[in-house]
């Protein structure tokens, strides 16, 4: 694919150019119709069988987008307080979000039980301050399969070398500890990992949890967790995931456990990143361009501090070049960059080394697929405030979903 943006009309019309001038770089633009999309794929993945999709909040929290994932008809999870309150916020209703935490304090614990949100413990120790807490009650577990998947190690949470979820071996020991508070099991979760191109992992992945699943008497839902991966090579042709042949191929194996397990639960996934990642992108300026010792540097306004991903995990996203509103494809010639951000560090870099169509100074960058864990996992490092986010209606319309931070909101917390 040539360009990415004008083979989906990312922009509807508006001109980056305005965009720029009225939000100021770097700024994170969404496409609305994208956004549906996505959404809507992860809904129509199981089919036969009862089935919701959480999305998975982490990834994008912005308001106006966990409206739309309401509207949708998607369900939600959360991580922490405050995931859970905006999604009350938003207008999810309790049983529309599944509280999947990690190491969790007891006001935690009790902040979801008061607003009656399931809740998932993940490791015995959290499983017995819950029962502690509230004796009687219904909650989960999340198990971890034995298998693990994903683009990093750093976002593999199951197998062997991960802190996430409860071993196989120690369920019994759910067992014992439900048994003494008087809990009731309601459900399992997993979460293999994020990012996965293929189907397989998460057909192997589900294959033993359900074969774990059996052994959980009466369960009303079982959870797949997410991590359908987003082609983030899309500018050198990479395929999509086949979520559709996912769906095929998940089918006869629910069919065996639902034949075995004598009902259906409810099953759910959690798709995070599938849901939001390619439907946005950032715009940044290009303030100075440089040769250091023979290497050729871009750098932009688009630091670690607004997209960390380069950085953490030295993820890939790819970037296309916008002059006089025109994107600047590669046959008026490239050349090989490093693109930078303007942070005061040597990791602060979005791609290393790449070839791109010829850059100068003053040209906009857009870097693509930044919707998921993108403005989520961004910080106001070296003191430049968080960016404001644009969303690109159905209609065409440049929306504000949120302002840019100003000096006044970094301050405002010192005493
Ligand atoms: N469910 C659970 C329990 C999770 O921990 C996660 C992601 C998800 C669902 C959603 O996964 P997704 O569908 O988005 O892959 N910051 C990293 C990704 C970390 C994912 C953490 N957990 C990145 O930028 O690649």
């Amino acid at each position: 694919m040539n360009s990415y943006i004008n083979e989906i009309d990312f922009f509807k019309g508006n001109k980056p150019e305005d965009l720029a001038a009225q939000y100021g770089t770097p700024l994170y633009v969404y496409n609305e119709s994208v956004l549906r999309q996505q959404m809507r794929k992860v809904e129509g993945l199981i089919k036969k069988y009862p089935y919701t999709a959480n999305y998975s909040i982490k990834s994008n929290s912005n308001l106006s987008i966990l409206k739309i994932a309401l509207e949708e008809g998607l369900n939600a999870d959360a991580m922490s307080v405050n995931e859970m309150r905006i999604l009350l916020l938003a207008g999810f209703p309790a049983e529309r979000i599944f509280f999947v935490p990690n190491n969790v304090s007891s006001e935690e614990l009790t902040f979801a039980h008061d607003n009656n949100i399931m809740t998932s413990l993940d490791s015995i120790d959290q499983l017995r301050r819950f029962g502690k807490l509230f004796p009687g009650s219904r909650c989960a577990v999340r198990i971890n399969p034995g298998v693990g998947a994903g683009h990093h190690e750093k976002v593999v949470t199951a197998g062997k070398k991960t802190k996430f979820a409860i071993a196989e071996e120690d369920i019994d020991e759910v067992f014992e500890v439900a048994k003494e508070y008087n809990l009731t099991i309601a459900g399992i979760n997993q979460h293999v990992g994020s990012l996965y191109m293929v189907p397989d992992p998460f057909l192997a992945a589900i294959k033993n949890f359900l074969r774990i699943a059996r052994r959980f008497p009466d369960l009303e839902f079982v959870d797949f967790g997410g991590g359908f991966g987003t082609p983030y090579h899309k500018l050198s042709d990479e395929a999509p995931f086949d979520i559709d042949k996912l769906s095929a191929e998940m089918e006869p194996i629910l069919d065996e456990f639902v034949k075995d397990y004598g009902k259906a639960p409810l099953f759910k996934s959690e798709p995070g990143r599938y849901c939001v990642a390619e439907s946005s992108l950032i715009l940044g300026r290009v303030h100075a361009t440089k040769s250091n010792y023979g290497h050729k540097y871009a750098g932009t306004d688009i630091g670690m501090n607004v997209l960390a991903r380069p950085t953490l995990y030295d993820s890939w996203h790819d970037i296309e070049i916008i002059r006089d509103n025109e994107v600047v494809t590669s046959d008026k010639g490239t050349e090989v960059v490093t693109v930078t951000g303007n942070i005061c560090e040597s990791g602060d870099l979005l791609a290393k080394d790449r070839e791109l169509p010829v850059i100068k100074t003053d040209d906009l960058v857009a870097v693509l697929d930044a919707g998921a864990y993108g403005y989520s996992m961004s910080s106001s490092y070296n003191l430049r405030p968080k960016c404001a986010e644009v969303m690109i209606t159905g209609d065409g319309n440049a929306k504000l979903i949120r302002r840019r931070e100003t000096f006044e909101d970094l301050i405002s917390l010192f005493c």
